[in-house]
């Protein structure tokens, strides 16, 4: 009976700790580095998707990758997906779910801050980050982007960037999502 009791208060005692520190990096670390973890909803995703216009064999990459939704739907698609993630959880989840789905050659999720990974490979790039960081980005967006690459913002535009097409909300569950060309 006292190793039960005991057995179940290591339980709680670790299921405790590690709710602390998802939290932390949900809410705390993910808002001071970029934004926090809130994801897409679905219909945003498919927009995001169609408005990308995504070729087989394109590189994606999603800067704060979150659950992974977006890398797995480009990769449906046939497109090299690289995510960007500073919360471990997140990098674990959608890492188990790109397996789950046998889409593990094509998406791969780093668990990274964004600021320091190269984005001269990519051909897309998704983000969902606040106002301020997305000011903080544009200079490396403009600096490591190819020519014609497409950037597609959900929710917030790039200050001081002119969107391709008028910002899309298509439904009400959708806010605007933004999409730009590096010129
Ligand atoms: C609003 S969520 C967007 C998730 C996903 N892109 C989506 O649209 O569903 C922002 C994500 O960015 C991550 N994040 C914030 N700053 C980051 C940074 N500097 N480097 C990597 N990830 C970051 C957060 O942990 C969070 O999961």
């Amino acid at each position: 009976m006292e190793i039960l009791l005991f057995l179940i208060t290591i339980v709680v005692l670790l299921s405790t700790i590690v709710w602390i520190i998802f939290s932390l990096y949900t809410v705390i670390i993910g808002d001071l580095l970029g934004a926090p973890y809130v994801s897409s909803s679905r219909d945003a995703v498919k927009q995001m998707i169609a408005v990308a216009r995504l070729q087989q064999g394109e590189m994606v990459m999603d800067l704060g990758s979150g659950d992974g939704k977006i890398l797995l739907e480009a990769a449906k698609l046939g497109c090299h997906a690289v995510g960007l993630e500073i919360n471990p959880f997140l990098v674990w989840y959608s890492r188990r779910r790109a397996k789950k789905l046998g889409l593990q050659k094509l998406v791969k999720v780093y668990c990274r801050n964004f600021n320091k990974y190269s984005l001269k490979e990519a051909d897309v790039v998704f983000i969902y980050l606040w106002p301020k960081t997305n000011k903080i980005l544009r200079n490396k967006l403009e600096s490591e982007l190819k020519n014609g690459a497409r950037v597609i913002s959900n929710a917030f535009p790039i200050e001081g960037w002119i969107p391709a097409e008028n910002p899309l909300r298509q439904s009400a569950n959708v806010g605007k999502i933004f999409l730009y060309y590096k010129t």
